[in-house]
């Protein structure tokens, strides 16, 4: 999708054909990146990022830097956590405060009569040149601001920075507000995804937020470089990749399923209470069980099977056609690529998380330590190709760790 020399009718038509594919996607991180995709390919410009509203602040939540960001670790970035006060000092802020697209030709030739100043350091870190900028709040047809996108370097085919062109300033912002109203949606998506993680939360005590969060996210990431090294298709990853962390962040929500009494334990499970706390992976995938979109099948793929090893030995087994009588069943073995690539994934992910975090029971491992067992694991326990795709992506596991405390 892009501005120069067209009619308005076939802008227009381009942004609303962009937003119905928008529409597909459930995901807010997928969503966003979409948004600031098609925005930035409008516009052709360098660089980017999406500010999210929480409270009083906005939230950096989705980049993109074409000069900066490059190679196998660089969704790193995305995992970058700040937020910038809603107020008049920074020029997010600003737009988000008045409502207003705000159009700056060099951020280092401001006039010095604005009320915001531009922050320098990230520049100053990165050795990236800031010059034009366009900020653009991102809008509701309710009139609801639900962030900020901020468009930078704008450039020609050889390059060469110029300002935001007059289309550009028109444009931009229309897309942004339809697109507004589908990040309203992925944000109430994942939100609806963490209530139902906080049942299974409030029930058992080592099931928090961030831990959800974390699996979801490396869940997402080790799958997109397990992709890549495959050569799969780009966009046959991006659409796989929203559906697949969503569904990895409910991997235990079969734990409502389960006694307190046994959830609640402190210490370790008696072999007796060992075996029921299993049933946690049957009772998960019983909730999706009438599968009616891709999201559910990956949720069942990944309740039922993050239990599994690659070598056969883990649970429960293959799922029976009737789940009503789930006692009984889920005894018959199942291996290596017969588990869904979903639920290997996700194993790893788990597995990775509880080992390097500290829990009621246990100290956090060090990250040497947690890495060598996981290694050791390869072949056996895991899938060998997953846990090659998750060394690769090391710089992007830890700003996850890091983004997701608690
Ligand atoms: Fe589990
Ligand atoms: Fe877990």
């Amino acid at each position: 999708m892009e501005c120069t020399d067209r009619q308005p009718f076939d802008i227009v038509r381009d942004i609303l054909k962009v937003i119905e594919e928008l529409n597909t996607l459930k995901d807010v991180d997928s969503i966003l990146d979409k948004v600031l995709g098609e925005a930035r390919a409008m516009t052709h410009c360098d660089a980017g990022s999406i500010f999210l509203v929480e409270g009083e602040n906005l939230r950096f939540w989705y980049v993109h830097n074409d000069t900066l960001f490059t190679g196998t670790n660089a969704s790193k970035h995305l995992y970058t956590d700040f937020t910038v006060p809603i107020n008049e000092q920074s020029i997010v802020g600003y737009a988000a405060m008045a409502g207003t697209t705000i159009d700056i030709p060099d951020a280092y030739k401001l006039s010095g009569n604005e009320p915001y100043s531009f922050n320098k350091s990230f520049d100053e870190e990165t050795g990236y040149r800031t010059g034009s900028m366009l900020t653009i709040p991102l809008r509701t047809f309710s009139g609801k601001i639900v962030g900020v996108m901020q468009l930078i370097n704008a450039h020609d085919t050889c390059g060469r920075v110029h300002p935001f062109t007059a289309d550009d300033i028109q444009y931009a912002p229309l897309f942004a507000n339809s697109a507004s109203v589908t990040i309203e949606r992925g944000m109430m998506t994942r939100e609806i995804m963490l209530r139902m993680m906080k049942m299974a939360e409030m029930r058992d005590p080592n099931e928090t937020g961030a831990h959800v969060q974390r699996v979801g996210a490396y869940t997402a990431e080790i799958y997109q470089q397990w992709a890549h090294r495959r050569g799969l298709d780009e966009f046959v990853i991006k659409r796989k990749k929203d559906t697949l962390r969503l569904a990895a962040m409910l991997h235990d929500v079969g734990k409502v399923g389960i006694s307190d009494v046994i959830l609640k334990k402190p210490g370790r499970f008696e072999p007796h209470e060992a075996a029921i706390m299993k049933w946690h992976s049957v009772y998960g995938a019983a909730l999706f069980a009438n599968t009616t979109s891709e999201l559910d099948q990956l949720c069942k793929e990944i309740a039922l099977g993050h239990h599994e090893r690659w070598d056969g030995k883990g649970y429960p087994g293959r799922l029976p056609e009737d789940l009503g009588q789930v006692r009984e069943l889920c005894v018959e073995e199942i291996a290596g690529e017969d588990i869904p690539l979903a639920a290997r994934i996700t194993a790893l992910a788990d597995v990775y998380d509880a080992l390097i975090s500290s829990r009621v029971y246990k100290a956090a491992w060090p990250e040497d330590k947690v890495l060598e067992e996981i290694l050791r694991c390869r072949g056996t326990q895991f899938d060998p190709e997953v846990v090659d795709a998750f060394m690769d992506i090391q710089d992007v596991i830890r700003a996850i760790r890091h983004k997701y405390q608690g």
